[in-house]
């Protein structure tokens, strides 16, 4: 990795694995991006300035219009501002005292640093060799200082921005995206996903056409409709060839993406905060850091862009003390009895599994205060006497004594009008004066934009995580903010809310993780509501969806999976026929799906057969058996139920010695097509074993044989019967030779 600056031409060349970005200094002093894409060597590129005014009727720009200078509105930009002939989506805005809106920012200063400042208040990739922009504004003294970090070990450049008001008077911040770049070409392809309530995770491709396309949070969660995260593509880029160009904010609340085709030939990719409902008062002399946006690219199409970002977010976002550790392989209670936790209905649950390999009890919902139902008792973290009448330690030390990790369930940021805190504290919820607040779940949202709120939550967390051998701890978050209003600020500061949540949320996380190190974090809002790298950056793993139906769960982990590892996502095996859907698919499929993920089970095992309990023991053992690549390897999802009656993923070793395939047939046809798939990432000259023991097959085989023939889907079972519905087939490939 490299970030290096040519003098003379004025340009900067970001190196890092595989990748340069490169942007120069214009002669206006306005830096314009010239390329981001595969590694380059460092050639002059100011070849392509177009020096043309623009359109009639376009300004220039101010004091160059004699200079053969060009309007704002045909840079290609790094960073822009409203005003002065710019009419593209800017990524800045703000407000002088006078009520000006007028910018005209242009270089002044840049710094190399080895090793990239902590964002205030704000998680973000670690380390990595970063380059310090400083531009200045040629009307006032306003500085925005532009980041971009390197990584020799990962092909992304991650991007921030902070807006310094040097002007001596407070102003007001419109828009604070967090990267902006003006890619060549007018004919790409926009991949974004759209989430909805058991059905996250749902990949859309459309063309951009002139104008913009948007897509973005209100709601201060940050994937419940869509998903910080998009995907610039060629035509003819697909999951195995071509350019992807993907973007991911290190973000938990409203944001917004957007890309703009320009009648110049460029798209411009920008975003951050949403500057829907938001301003921001920047007092003199202070900063403000915008969320940090992750870019990536691979010549791989979108299957080389997201393994990209698994690489990135493995060794850059996620907890190290958890990435590459064993997963609690747990079972969860809430499927199993929802709020009917009592000791008399777990206890057998947990004697169940015991001996299986299931190694952490994880007790969900309804534990505390009055929760019996999702109507009272939510904020009040204290053990219910009525549901554990001695506490949890008779629980926990059982669950210890059959070998096994106790995790707990919290919503911390959340209260029910029926509960001690909310008659308590009525105000700390979110709700505008004379108004009814808007209730979802029957329950509020606390106000942690307040300090006294987070002192409150810290505390009550942290108190039972004191007082009890907790090693696990699933932190959910049930609903959407629905008033941008805090009673703690003042009017003129109202519209800083929704951030001001994205702080406070991180501050209440890095006090309860950096507390408690030894605890094992999982995230959740309603299923992936708020499946984000910010979370992530707290939470080694996220429950993917409330939908634990299994073939459901092949499409929301497919979508999840394009920006996500694997190790990220977290999948349950439930009963049948499902809670979400009614659909009945066999155990293995439900096993076998929840594998390609952090796996774990949530259903009443003391309903299951004995028959079955020995599947889980196999399972769990072949879980493990491929947990190093669910961990560690790089994904190539093969097949897509979206599109097809098929699904398949595999994972392979980084040093292509092991390999693990799980395919399905959704449904099943007599006299059906001979079904294919095509592996790929092996070493073409290497021997391989492919075993599927259900299947009796066993087969020695060139990595080039089983990447360009193919793999046969068994239409029989072994035993010649029709497989059924939602059948898996999955392969063990191994180096032999
Ligand atoms: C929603 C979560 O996604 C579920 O897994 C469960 O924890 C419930 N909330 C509990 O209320």
């Amino acid at each position: 990795m490299a970030i290096y600056f040519e003098k003379e031409t004025k340009t900067f060349f970001l190196e890092g694995k595989n990748i340069s970005y490169i942007f120069g200094i214009n002669f206006t002093g306005f830096p314009e991006h010239y390329y981001f894409g595969e590694r380059i060597g460092r050639d002059e590129l100011s070849y392509t300035y177009e020096a043309n005014i623009g359109d009639s009727g376009e300004a220039a720009i101010p004091g160059e219009i004699h200079a053969g200078g060009k309007s704002y509105n045909v840079y290609r930009s790094e960073f822009s501002f409203y005003g002065n002939g710019e009419f593209r989506e800017c990524s800045f805005q703000m407000m002088f005292k006078n009520g000006s809106r007028l910018n005209d920012f242009r270089y002044e200063t840049h710094e190399i640093l080895a090793e990239k400042p902590a964002l205030a208040g704000l998680p973000s990739m670690r380390g990595g060799e970063t380059l310090k922009l400083t531009l200045k504004d040629m009307n006032s003294e306003m500085r925005v200082h532009l980041f971009y970090t390197v990584y020799d070990d990962a092909a992304v450049v991650a991007r921030h921005m902070e807006v310094e008001n040097r002007t001596g008077e407070p102003v007001k911040i419109l828009r604070a995206y967090s990267f902006a770049l003006d890619v060549y070409g007018n004919n790409h392809d926009l991949l974004t996903i759209e989430n909805a309530w058991a059905r996250e995770g749902k990949p859309e491709r459309t063309p951009i056409p002139h104008g913009f396309i948007c897509v973005d949070e209100k709601s201060a969660s940050s994937t419940r409709r869509h998903s910080p995260a998009f995907a610039l593509l060629n035509k003819d880029t697909t999951e195995e060839h071509g350019a992807a160009l993907g973007v991911n904010l290190i973000y938990s609340a409203s944001f917004t993406l957007k890309a703009e085709v320009s009648s110049k030939g460029y798209t411009r990719l920008t975003g951050g905060i949403n500057d829907f409902d938001f301003t921001w008062e920047l007092p003199a002399g202070e900063t403000f850091t915008t969320p940090e946006a992750v870019l990536a690219y691979s010549g791989e199409g979108v299957g080389g862009m997201s393994r990209e970002y698994h690489d990135a977010y493995r060794a850059h976002l996620i907890n190290p003390r958890f990435v590459k550790a064993h997963r609690p392989v747990v079972i969860n209670s809430w499927e199993a009895v929802y709020f009917g936790c009592t000791p008399d209905r777990l206890l057998p649950i947990i004697d169940a599994v015991s001996g299986t390999g299931i190694d952490t009890f994880v007790l969900d919902d309804g534990w505390f205060g009055a929760r019996r139902n999702d109507r009272a008792g939510l904020g009040d973290w204290v053990v219910s006497p009525e549901v554990f009448p001695e506490g949890l330690a008779p629980v926990i030390d059982y669950v210890h004594g059959a070998g096994m990790k106790f995790g707990i369930w919290f919503e911390p940021e959340m209260v029910n009008p029926d509960s001690d805190l909310f008659r308590a504290h009525p105000d700390w919820a979110i709700s505008v004066p004379g108004t009814e607040p808007c209730v979802s779940r029957r329950q509020l949202v606390l106000d942690i934009t307040r300090t006294d709120v987070r002192d409150y939550v810290v505390e009550a967390v942290s108190k039972i995580l004191r007082e009890n051998k907790i090693d696990y701890v699933k932190w959910d978050f049930n609903r959407a903010l629905t008033e941008n209003f805090s009673r703690a600020l003042p009017a003129e500061n109202q519209q800083e809310m929704h951030h001001r949540y994205a702080l406070g949320l991180y501050d209440i996380c890095q006090r309860l993780v950096g507390g408690f190190p030894n605890i094992f974090f999982e995230g959740c809002a309603g299923g992936g509501g708020r499946f984000d790298p910010a979370i992530l950056y707290y939470f080694p793993q996220i429950w993917a969806s409330d939908d634990t139906d299994a073939y459901m769960r092949t499409q929301i982990q497919y979508g999840t999976s394009l920006f996500y590892p694997l190790s990220a996502i977290s999948c349950h095996t439930s009963i049948c026929p499902n809670h979400q859907t009614s659909r009945t698919v066999p155990f293995k499929t439900r096993a076998d799906i929840a594998h390609l993920g952090a796996t774990g089970y949530e259903l009443d095992t003391t309903k299951i057969t004995p028959e079955e309990l020995e599947e889980v023991k196999v399972q769990v053992a072949e879980y493990k058996e491929m947990e190093d690549l669910v961990l560690n390897g790089d994904l190539y999802r093969l097949e897509n139920t979206f599109d097809s009656n098929y699904f398949a993923m595999q994972i392979v070793s980084k040093d292509k010695a092991k390999a693990h395939i799980t395919a399905m047939r959704a449904l099943c046809r007599p006299n059906d097509e001979h079904k294919r798939i095509f592996p790929r990432g092996l070493d073409k000259k290497a021997v391989y074993e492919v075993v599927n023991n259900e299947y009796d097959l066993c087969l020695r085989l060139s990595g080039a044989a089983i990447m360009n023939v193919g793999l046969v889907l068994p239409l029989k079972t072994a035993d010649g019967k029709m497989p059924g519905d939602f059948r898996t087939f999955t392969f063990r490939i191994t180096k032999v030779e």
